[in-house]
Formats: structure tokens, C-alpha cells, sequence
């Protein structure tokens, strides 16, 4: 069993893209800037944002934070995405989800400039995604693939599950698996809450990509002997013997799975580091305007 170490890749990626940014700030060209907005309090969030903007130093990133309180209506959250579309300074941003129920993520997402829209959840990507244009990648699926590409996981003719149907984990995972492409080429099974018989397509899997938010859910008589199992879950569970009184629990029981596998990924340090590397990524790309002009 290979455990895929997430950590140590994502600071490969970070130093890699750092000194790309240093040749191109050398040779007189723009520091990309990544603008990240905030609403609220959540403690999830603010963890993720706070990873996001020490990633941003890591790579050499201009990074600005605007916060709100819970309270902000969705009018001045709207006038805010635009200021953003309008801003030359500012390569790409991301509103960070969940928002406050009074405000639509839906219109939120589909206001920011697609060319800006760095987190890849925008239709005009999701589209080109779907039907194999350059565009941005959401985050999670792009790590999960960087991460079966660098460690050569072989991904063609595979059956591949993906547990879960969200909208920024599950559809797109089961689109850059079934991508003609490498990684990718995959045959592809979404299971999720409606499934006939979730588990017997688990068993069949050479490949199952868990990202149901269910903690422990994939048990080892679900997993194939061989098989690589991939754990998006951060689901926090209380835990006493932590500072922060929480600790972050995997969709996949880990104990009892991984001796079956080939390859798995943590959690934490699996899939996690590599999501926010993904979007790092995508900064790069709309700093060098490499996809949209
Ligand atoms: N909330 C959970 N994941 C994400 C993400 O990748 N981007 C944003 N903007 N919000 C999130």
C-alpha cells in the first residue's frame, strides 16, 4: 500500500509555481493577485481562507481579503463582485461558500467575470469543462488529478466510482475522469444517495473517489483488493485531545481499508493540501492570462 502523501506534493507545486512567478515578476511582468471574499464568521471558512492567503505568500502571490459580516445584503455582496470584474489589478477571485441563506450563491457565482473566476464554478466553466475546453478546473477534482498524475496512477479503461454529485467535487471529479485524457479515460459511476446497490458498485471499482461528506462511510468490505480509494471527507468531529477541540475525519475508514489498496490518501494530508495547491494553480494561469485573455 502506497499512502499518497498530498502534503508533500502540494509544497512541491507551491515552489514550483513560486519560481515561476519570480522569472516572470524578473523579466518585468505582474505579480498575480488573488482576491478571496469573506462573509461571516464561519469557523470552516475562515480556516480555509486564512489557508488560502498563507498560500498565496507561499507562492509569491499578491493576495487581498475583503470581509463582510453575516449581515451583508446580497446587493452590496453583488456591487462588490463587480468592483472585482472591473479591477485590472486583480487576476482572479472567489467568494468563499457557504454564504448566509438571504443571498443566492447561484447569482453570486454566476456575477463574477467567468475570466476571473478562479474557483472554476462559474457555467461558462463548468461548460467548457463538460465539453473539453481550457477553462478553470474546481479545485478539489484538479488536485485529485495532479495527485494521480504525479504519482502515475494508471486510470485508463479503469472503473472508476465517485461518491457524491455536488457541484464542485462530484460532477466535476466524474467529468476528468471520463475525459479523454491522462489522467482520465475512465469508466465512470457516480453513486450517491439514491443508488440502488452503492456498495456492489464500490466492490467492482478499481478506483472509488469519496466525497459524500459521511464520516467512515467507505468500509473495507466495500473496497476491492488493489483498489485506489481517494478520501475528500472533512467532516469535523469533536475530539477532546485536540487544541481546537475537533478533528478532521475522512470518508473512508481508514484502519480497516487501507491494508486493501494500492494507493490512498490520508486525511489530513491527503486531498486537502492539494485543493488549495489547485487554486494556486488556477491564480498562475489567470495572472499569465493563459486561458482567457
Ligand atoms: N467552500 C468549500 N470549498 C470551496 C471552494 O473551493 N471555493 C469556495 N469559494 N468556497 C468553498
Amino acid at each position: 500500500m502506497i499512502l499518497i502523501d498530498g502534503k508533500a506534493v502540494s509544497a512541491q507545486i507551491k515552489q514550483e509555481i513560486a519560481a515561476e512567478v519570480e522569472q516572470i515578476v524578473a523579466a518585468g511582468g505582474k505579480r498575480p493577485h488573488l482576491a478571496a471574499i469573506l462573509v461571516g464568521h464561519d469557523g470552516g471558512s475562515e480556516t480555509y481562507v486564512s489557508n488560502k492567503v498563507k498560500a498565496c505568500e507561499a507562492c509569491g502571490f499578491k493576495s487581498s481579503l475583503i470581509r463582510y459580516e453575516a449581515d451583508v445584503t446580497e446587493a452590496e455582496l453583488l456591487a462588490k463582485v463587480e468592483e472585482l470584474n472591473q479591477d485590472a489589478d486583480v487576476d482572479g477571485f472567489i467568494v468563499q461558500l457557504p454564504l448566509p441563506k438571504h443571498i443566492s450563491e447561484q447569482k453570486v457565482i454566476e456575477a463574477i467575470d467567468y475570466r476571473k473566476d478562479v474557483d472554476g464554478f462559474h457555467p461558462i466553466n463548468v461548460g467548457r469543462l463538460a465539453i473539453g475546453l481550457p477553462c478553470y478546473v474546481s479545485a478539489t477534482p484538479n488536485g485529485i488529478i495532479e495527485l494521480l498524475r504525479r504519482y502515475n496512477i494508471e486510470t485508463a479503461g479503469k472503473k472508476c466510482v465517485v461518491l457524491g454529485r455536488s457541484n464542485i467535487v462530484g460532477k466535476p471529479m466524474a467529468t476528468l475522469m471520463m475525459q479523454k485524457a491522462t489522467p482520465g479515460d475512465a469508466t465512470v459511476t457516480v453513486c450517491h444517495s439514491h443508488s440502488r446497490d452503492l456498495k456492489k458498485e464500490c466492490q467492482e471499482a478499481d478506483i472509488i473517489i469519496a466525497a459524500i461528506g459521511k464520516p467512515n462511510f467507505v468500509t473495507a468490505d466495500m473496497v476491492k483488493e488493489g483498489a485506489v480509494v481517494i478520501d475528500v471527507g472533512t467532516t469535523r468531529v469533536p475530539d477532546a485531545t485536540k487544541k481546537s477541540g475537533f478533528r478532521l475525519n475522512g470518508d473512508v475508514k481508514f484502519d480497516e481499508v487501507a491494508p486493501k489498496c494500492s494507493f490512498i490518501t490520508p486525511v489530513p494530508g491527503g486531498v486537502g493540501p492539494m485543493t488549495i495547491v489547485s487554486l494556486m494553480k488556477n491564480t498562475l494561469l489567470a495572472g499569465k492570462k493563459a486561458i482567457y485573455q
